[in-house]
């Protein structure tokens, strides 16, 4: 009969705990504090703990070293209503074997004791734990206790101290590359390089040599070879940004870095041995572009093999006051819960923030300058950003552009086309047209809705329309 130990000074807690595991048939014992839980796993080891952090006396995570050195087989599983990413980190690298974030589903619990009691013995050597402290002012925190935040730093614990490839994925400005950051801070790696690559703002080009490096004379103005990024982090992490927008035949290459450990430099060569991490990111949905040919289904599960997804700041609203304080505290307002009245935060937490929480900080740092110094006000705040929600025309237009333009590069031997004027040669008369049709053909008025000249206009129609008759365009 597995033997159960709940450390836990909340009594409805410990009670519900117990009754659920008693119906399992499990053998229970209670704690209602760590020195209490430690001198019973003294007298009788148990299989699995489930343990508090916030305790009085000694806290939860100090007992886990104890208890792991006490009792080396009891899987522990800590539970905390207070967690945040260093809780998590701690828990882990203390050798923890599950990470409950309160409030759980009993359901939740019997299934980590039913998964610690089954787990393969020979548990993770214990590391000491770092000297993380609990409140982090700092750019690189991650700020939430919500249950869709401790989630993610469950799955940060988790993956960090591991090489495994981490896709990060979410809507704009839901914090992808803080959670990047957060992997490389807490893997083995900190002391190497991170090396954000944000593949959309190369020049396409030049993506190649920018990732892979180039010999001397590999193109046109290569005249020194040059180390590429996946080099250049070696030992450490690359973090590519928003990974849909790889050109086909650099995903191909990719591949053979992850599946190799080594990179080609552009122009041919040794091929150079590079030990680095990838975490991507994108707010793209992926599998729909592997669906549709334009990213390799290869590629996408070598570099999805551990996903991490952060919610939109709507499903975590919760969030928001904590972190109104956390960026005011940022912005240099000493007494941030001050400075937002309740009214402030019901108003914050109410309002859409189509820009997740990078709009949040934006709108924060806007009020804090109109309400200088004085308590922020709702109508210090800017507008939300366009509407979110069901995607207004002008998204569905810059998508359009997105996929045609990839569908003409992906034509990779065709020769480089006149993007720029096959584009508008295929919207302009469209454009043209719709305005015109719009103002019954009044080329006057057309002229001024388009912002063009008159003359400039007449062009485009003889361009479009060679066979059109011109009447006088003062008419
Ligand atoms: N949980 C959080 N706590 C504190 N700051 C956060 C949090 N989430 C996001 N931020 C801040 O919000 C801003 C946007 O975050 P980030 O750049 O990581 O978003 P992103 O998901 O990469 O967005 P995009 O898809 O547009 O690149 C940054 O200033 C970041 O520091
Ligand atoms: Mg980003």
């Amino acid at each position: 009969m597995p033997n159960i130990m709940i450390v836990d000074d909340e009594e409805p807690i410990a009670w519900g705990l117990r009754r659920a595991f008693e119906r399992e048939k499990y053998r229970v014992g209670v704690a209602a504090s760590a020195e209490d839980g430690l001198a019973q796993a003294r007298k009788n080891p148990p299989d699995v703990v489930f343990l508090d952090v916030r305790l009085p006396g000694m806290d939860g995570l100090t007992a886990l070293a104890e208890l792991r050195a006490i009792a080396p087989a009891a899987a522990v599983v800590v539970m905390t209503a207070h967690g945040n990413l260093n809780t998590a980190v701690k828990a882990v690298e203390g050798g923890a074997f599950d990470y409950l974030a309160k409030p759980f589903d009993l359901a939740q619990a019997i299934d980590a004791a039913k998964r610690a009691i089954t787990r393969p013995q020979d548990p993770p050597a214990s590391q000491p734990g770092l000297a993380h402290e609990d409140i982090d002012p700092s750019p690189d925190a991650i700020v939430g206790r919500s249950p869709g935040v401790q989630a993610v730093f469950k799955r940060i614990a988790l993956v960090a101290p591991t090489n495994a490839c981490v896709l990060i994925t979410g809507e704009s400005g839901t914090g992808k590359e803080l959670v990047a950051r957060a992997v490389h801070a807490n893997s083995p790696r900190r002391n190497k390089p991170f090396l954000p690559v944000h593949v959309a703002a190369l020049n396409p080009n030049l993506v190649e040599s920018e990732l892979f490096g180039h010999t001397r004379g590999a193109f046109t103005g290569a005249d020194r070879p040059r180390d590429g990024l996946l080099a250049l982090a070696d030992g450490g992490t690359v973090f590519l940004d928003e990974l849909a927008d790889i050109p086909l035949p650099v995903q191909a290459k990719l591949l053979r870095v992850l599946e190799r450990q080594e990179v080609i430099p552009v122009g041919g060569g040794e091929p150079q041995t590079v030990n680095v991490r990838i975490v991507s990111a994108t707010h793209a949905d992926l599998s729909a572009a592997v669906r549709d040919g334009t990213f390799r289904h290869d590629l996408f599960y070598r570099l999805n093999v551990y996903p991490i997804h952060l919610p939109p700041l709507r499903d975590r609203i919760d969030d928001i006051p904590a972190l109104a304080e956390h960026f005011l505290r940022r912005f240099g307002v000493a007494n941030p819960a001050e400075v937002l009245p309740a009214d402030t935060r019901a108003f914050l937490k109410s309002r859409p923030w189509p820009g997740n929480v990078r709009e949040l900080r934006n709108a924060l740092e806007h009020a804090a300058i109109e309400a200088r110094g004085g308590p922020l006000r709702p109508e210090h705040f800017p507008e939300p950003a366009a509407a979110a929600g069901p995607v207004g025309v002008s998204e569905r237009l810059r998508s359009l552009v997105t996929e045609w333009v990839r569908e003409r590069t992906r034509q990779k031997d065709g020769e480089p086309a006149e993007l720029h004027q096959q584009l508008l040669d295929t919207v302009e008369p469209a454009l043209l047209d719709e305005v015109l049709r719009q103002l019954d053909g009044n080329r006057l008025v057309a002229a001024r809705w388009l912002g063009l000249a008159r003359a400039t206009v007449r062009k485009m129609i003889r361009k479009h329309h060679p066979a059109a008759d011109e009447p006088d365009d003062e008419g």
